[in-house]
């Protein structure tokens, strides 16, 4: 009797065939918020905020951690020393090892373990075979480089009650490391910028053995009344000595035993004089950060961080979601500087702003504000990055020092993906295929959900419905496109299957807090999941998909990974229990948020080396991650819903991942859940054309949606906006180049890209793509006509796609049209970009196209410039210089020339295959937007390279009814590798 229902679907009647577990499955209209656990549920989040309110409430407040003077030492850029935590009045201590690190990028780092722990001198209840120390691995995962002593760091001054050193570029950062309390300032030119344990919040909950108590204690003569009790609780609460919890915890109908007691972290962090923080991701919510302890406006809960498969989420929340990225930023005109939280533990960050005087006087506009944060860890290492900038480039080029950036892509990938839950078979696939062409709508992969596979077994297909996937590849690479399939890392846990038995017998599944495999539900039901935390398990993925292993797959299939949160139905918070057991017998709390990219990691390389010699880059999406996934893929922002708010939503998202180190990032475009109206599906594809990652995906239960079945006129509008991002695609892979150079973000917000317009700190519903000068405001709402856009600065801006000048004033809003067939998109002046024109089906049939220059002139009427970097967009030979990167500069309106980015000589660069094919492709055409009025009767231009010179015509249209003149330069015939100049005086 499914037929019927609204909830019917194939997924729903396969679960609730397990009937036990079908009250846990209708599929909710939105998140169930309480399935997901408030602070006042968490204990050791509980736990911290009552130290905190307790430290802030009361003003006789001493920190209890003190540097014990003589344990310190400073040599060759480390600071090593004892803290004491005080535990009771009688004078006891616990001996917390802190070393403080200055490293050559001028990054500081701060590492607090705790002895006990780490000598191993603890005792395990439950007869645990967990380890004992504090998480320590985390670096191993995260960190690729940049840990390198600065050497040239310098004790400048050295008391009994502090040491500063001197450290960074010519030494312009300082840290002041207070003693007693416990105390770090950070300075930059002499100015505190971010302190730690400023409030005292400092708090490492120490190893202690459990004390078992009289169940009832009797009633007798003299005790305490309830009342005199109750105030005793009370009175021990505040110092974090809320004990409900330190044993074992439940939520949710689960129970976790706590081999280890209470162990979590926490310690204020203050942005001295910044009035907002950024970063954090994932949250649904603004790009600068909420306060979270209420007041109109504000947040009542901490943000989030525990990766979790959130159904249908919320918006403005600071609700975790299915990443984690612990790195925070803060921002003010002229500033900016981080902390790195590295910690893969549920993780809970408080925020609140304050004015930063105390004199009422100063309390008026003007006044500074400054942001505290607090952050909480439920395990592992208190170890924090410290980045003094001054500017935003200093902190994602920083972070991505030490925890890598973005992979260079295949170039497939940053063209369209059209994904469905689900193609429901292989004639279904080369239908949407065809359906693609016909309506003359470019793509490039078409992906494959869950039902392609037996009985949700990966690594096999449903005969029926799939009976040719081979077939359905090679039609799918006559026009250069590409395949993904899903790739869970839940194992259906059954006999008489090769994977689930070896995974099984191997032991390379996750464990429960026995020891034993550990089995859950998902997807298939009973499952067991791979552990990529172990080498032998990630060896033994990497098998499976080689192409005699995973029967049906080609060079162009690729892989999603998706609930690797990791998503468990019947888990606590739909996720993994915490005691669970990873290779090397941590506990799953102290990995839990590293987990998904573990994974992601390991498909990575599995599909990497699936035949030995065939080197192409991969191709993994993944929907958890953790700081450092952008090694590997792409992300995307999970199960959103089709909705304009969930369209505006998508907008912060991604700007969030960018200056985050994770920029390749998008949201379902329609929105997963639901069926979006016409024009929000049009918007939708407006927007996503400048998502980095642009995908088309859509719930089982949601009515198809290939853009081809929208109607006239969106029909046309949608492919319009596909066709705009095909022909941008050479600058799409130029910003990609440079997040993968130096962790730039591909798309950028405006504090990112001028730091120093106070009145664009907050605005995020705009952005910058790479360094095109494009500036593109995506319309999220209906029926809207005009929209306003910030200008950040006094560069002249011509409408993309009517070259109007538009009347701007730097740090105010213009007005622009955007009925529905229009992007907001506006070119800023002084910049040259490169397009390829043509429309083709897929970016691999554009590979020999020629371009197309567009150089929009500056205010100052005669200059821009820009850059273009090209390779195979497919191997690695571009690590061997094997690559294409012109600067193309406009001098004085004069000429306009192309020469090496890198300044490399042609002896440095590698001239194989590809670079000879590249010799026949040119550029065909420039357009020069704001072209001079002495342009007027130039009918041809010279353009000289490789020796020789030409001519090529110059067509010039003046200025007409607020549209800017322009000149287009046909037949250029400059090759685009090449050294060329087109004189234009
Ligand atoms: C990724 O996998 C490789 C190969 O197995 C391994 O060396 C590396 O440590 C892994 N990194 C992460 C972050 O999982």
């Amino acid at each position: 009797m499914l037929v019927a229902s609204p909830l019917s679907g194939k997924w729903t009647a396969y679960i609730c065939l397990a009937t036990i577990l079908c009250t846990l499955f209708t599929p909710a209209v939105s998140v169930k918020e309480h399935d997901f656990k408030k602070c006042q549920q968490s204990g050791f989040c509980k736990r911290n905020r009552a130290f905190a309110d307790h430290a802030i409430g009361s003003s006789a407040w001493k920190s209890p951690y003190n540097i014990l003077p003589e344990s310190g030492s400073f040599k060759d850029g480390q600071f090593q020393a004892s803290i004491l935590k005080t535990i009771d009045d009688d004078g006891n201590t616990i001996r917390l090892p802190i070393t403080v690190s200055f490293l050559e990028s001028g990054t500081a780092r701060v590492t607090v373990d705790e002895e006990k722990r780490q000598k191993g001198e603890i005792e395990l209840r439950h007869d645990s075979k967990a380890r004992k120390e504090r998480y320590n691995e985390a670096e191993q995962w995260v960190i690729v480089d940049g840990l390198a002593l600065d050497k040239e760091a310098k004790v400048a001054y050295e008391d009994k009650s502090q040491i500063t050193v001197k450290y960074g570029p010519s030494s312009k950062f300082e840290a002041v490391i207070n003693f007693s309390p416990f105390g770090v300032d950070f300075k930059r030119d002499g100015s505190s910028q971010i302190k730690f344990n400023d409030r005292g919040l400092l708090n490492v909950e120490h190893w202690r053995p459990k004390i078992e108590k009289p169940a009832e204690p009797e009633k007798k003569e003299g005790e305490e009344t309830v009342e005199e009790k109750k105030e005793e609780e009370k009175k021990e609460e505040p110092k974090g000595e809320d004990e409900s919890t330190w044993w074992d915890e439940s939520f949710g109908g689960n129970t976790d035993t706590k081999p280890r007691g209470p162990e979590s972290l926490g310690l204020d962090i203050s942005f001295v004089g910044y009035e907002h923080v950024y970063g954090i991701p994932s949250h649904a919510g603004p790009l600068a950060l909420k306060n979270t302890r209420g007041g109109e406006g504000n947040y009542e809960e901490p943000y989030r961080l525990y990766n979790a498969d959130v159904f249908e989420y919320i918006l403005d929340s600071p609700m975790t979601l299915y990443g984690a990225i612990p790195f925070m930023q803060a921002h003010r005109k002229d500033s900016s500087v981080g902390v790195f939280w590295l910690n893969a533990a549920e993780t809970w960050i408080d925020i609140t702003t304050h004015k930063d005087s105390k004199n009422p006087l100063s309390l008026g506009i003007g006044a500074k504000k400054s942001t505290q944060t607090h952050w909480i860890s439920e395990s592992g290492l208190l170890d924090v990055f410290v980045f003094l900038g001054p500017t935003p480039q200093d902190l994602t080029r920083k972070y991505g020092e030490l925890t890598g950036t973005t992979a260079m892509p295949q170039e497939f990938a940053i063209g369209y993906h059209q994904c469905r839950w689900n193609y429901v078979s292989d004639e279904d696939v080369k239908d949407v295929d065809r359906k693609m062409d016909k309506f003359k709508m470019p793509y490039d992969v078409i992906w494959l959900d869950i039902e392609y596979t037996e009985e949700k077994k990966y690594f096999t297909w449903d005969a029926h419905s799939f009976p040719d996937p081979i077939g359905m590849g090679k039609q799918l690479d006559l026009h250069g496109r590409k395949l993904v399939t899903i790739i869970d890392p839940h194992i259906k846990n059954v006999d008489n299957w090769q994977v689930s038995k070896e995974l099984k017998e191997k032991g390379f599944a996750v464990k429960n807090k026995e020891g034993n495999t550990f089995d859950g539900w998902c997807w298939p039901g009973s499952s067991n999941w791979i552990d990529a935390f172990s080498p032998a398990a990630r060896e033994w993925w990497a098998s499976l998909f080689k192409y005699d292993a995973f029967k049906g797959t080609l060079t162009n299939t690729w892989i999603w990974n998706d609930m690797n949160e990791p998503s468990v139905f019947n888990g606590p918070e739909t996720t993994m229990p915490k005691d669970n057991l990873h290779y090397g017998n941590w506990e799953h709390r102290d990995v839990h948020n590293l987990n998904g990219m573990t994974f992601h990691n390991a498909t990575h390389h599995a599909v990497k080396s699936r035949k030995p010699g065939e080197l192409q880059r991969p191709f993994v999406l993944t929907r958890s991650f953790f700081s450092g996934s952008q090694r590997v893929g792409a992300m995307w922002t999970g199960d959103n819903q089709a909705a304009w708010d969930h369209l505006q939503a998508s907008i912060p998202m991604v700007l969030s991942q960018g200056i985050s180190g994770f920029p390749f990032s998008g949201a379902d475009v329609g929105g997963f859940f639901g069926n979006p109206e016409k024009d929000l599906q049009t918007r939708w594809y407006q927007a996503g054309a400048f998502y980095p990652f642009f995908r088309g995906h859509a719930h089982i239960d949601a009515r198809r949606r290939e853009p081809y079945l929208a109607g006239e006129p969106y029909t046309s509008i949608i492919a319009a906006a596909l066709r705009l991002r095909y022909s941008l695609l050479p600058s799409w892979y130029t910003a990609f180049h440079q997040a993968y150079v130096d962790g730039t973000p591909i798309v950028k917000p405006m504090f990112y890209t001028h730091p120093s317009e106070e009145s664009g700190l907050t605005i995020d519903d705009q952005f910058f793509v790479g360094n095109t000068g494009l500036l593109v405001k995506p319309v999220t709402d209906q029926n809207r006509d005009s929209i306003d856009i910030w200008i950040p600065d006094d560069e002249v801006y011509y409408d993309y796609f009517t070259y109007d000048i538009i009347p701007t004033t730097k740090g105010k809003k213009v007005t622009l049209d955007s009925p529905l067939h229009k992007i907001p998109l506006l070119m800023q002046g002084g910049r040259i970009f490169a397009r390829r024109d043509r429309p083709r089906r897929s970016s691999a049939l554009m590979r020999w196209d020629d371009y197309t220059l567009v150089v929009t002139i500056g205010r100052d009427g005669k200059s821009a410039e820009g850059d273009l970097y090209v390779d195979d967009g497919e191997s690695y030979d571009f690590e061997k210089g094997q690559y294409i990167h012109r600067k193309f500069i406009l001098d004085g309106a004069q000429k306009i020339s192309s020469t090496d980015s890198e300044g490399r000589g042609v002896k440095s660069i590698q001239q194989g295959e590809w670079m000879k094919k590249m010799q026949s492709v040119f550029v065909d055409k420039i357009v020069v937007v704001g072209a001079p009025g002495s342009w007027v009767n130039k009918k041809e231009v010279a353009v000289e390279s490789d020796g020789r010179s030409w001519s090529a015509s110059l067509e010039y249209s003046p200025a007409a009814n607020g549209r800017a003149a322009f000149a287009v330069i046909k037949k250029v015939g400059a090759r685009i590798g090449a050294d060329w100049n087109v004189v234009l005086a």
